[in-house]
């Protein structure tokens, strides 16, 4: 699948005759939202889990040196836990071109803290778009985040950004942490060196 997926969004019948629709996002959308919004709620989606294995060419990275930013991968039994939007239909031209980048929107239930269910809508890159770069180990991410940046800044910053978000929702996610510290211990004066000699 080629990696610009604006075409492929449109053609989804997602928000066909709606007034509003709830976005889960589970990455940058959980910091950074450049978009009105009519509602925004910590929430959750289920079988779900969050993992750095998507390659950034046009954010955190570039064609030729890729970044890594995250995508969901289907677990089962596995949580994912974000922020949930609600949104006019008019705010996926703007996140359908801001994550062109091998990012599908799928219709998934999203949970809130309370209980209550709705249905609602996420990004996911799969393992089949161009720009999936697949399971590494989170010494090997947080190596290659340190490397990379792109037009939308350091990859570090999106890594510190996210696990700084999730640590204010007050919730834990063993991989993304993982990498943070591995990422804050590279980044120790000499920690490259050593690396070097190994
Ligand atoms: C998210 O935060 O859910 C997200 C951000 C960028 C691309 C895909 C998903």
């Amino acid at each position: 699948m080629s990696a610009n997926t604006i075409a492929a969004n449109r053609q989804t019948d997602h928000l066909t005759g709606k007034d509003s629709v709830w976005l889960f996002g589970y990455g940058s959308l959980i910091y950074k939202a450049d978009f009105p919004y009519i509602e925004r709620r910590p929430a959750s989606i289920a079988g779900w889990t969050r993992r750095f294995w998507q390659g950034s060419h046009d954010h955190r990275g570039t064609p030729e040196a890729p970044g890594r930013v995250v995508t969901i991968i289907a677990e089962a039994g596995a949580i994912c836990h974000g922020m949930a939007y609600l949104v006019t239909p008019q705010v996926f031209e703007h996140l359908d071109h801001r994550e062109k980048n091998g990012y599908l929107r799928l219709s998934s239930d999203i949970l809130f803290d309370d209980g209550r269910s709705v249905p609602g809508l996420v990004y996911i890159a799969s393992e089949d778009n161009t720009a999936f770069l697949g399971a590494a180990s989170e010494l090997d991410i947080a190596r290659q985040i340190a490397q990379s940046s792109g037009p939308s800044g350091p990859n570090s910053d999106y890594l510190n950004h996210l696990a700084a978000a999730l640590r204010e929702l007050g919730k834990s996610d063993p991989h993304v942490f993982a990498i943070e510290q591995h990422l804050a211990e590279l980044g120790k004066p000499g920690a490259q060196d050593a690396e070097g000699k190994r």
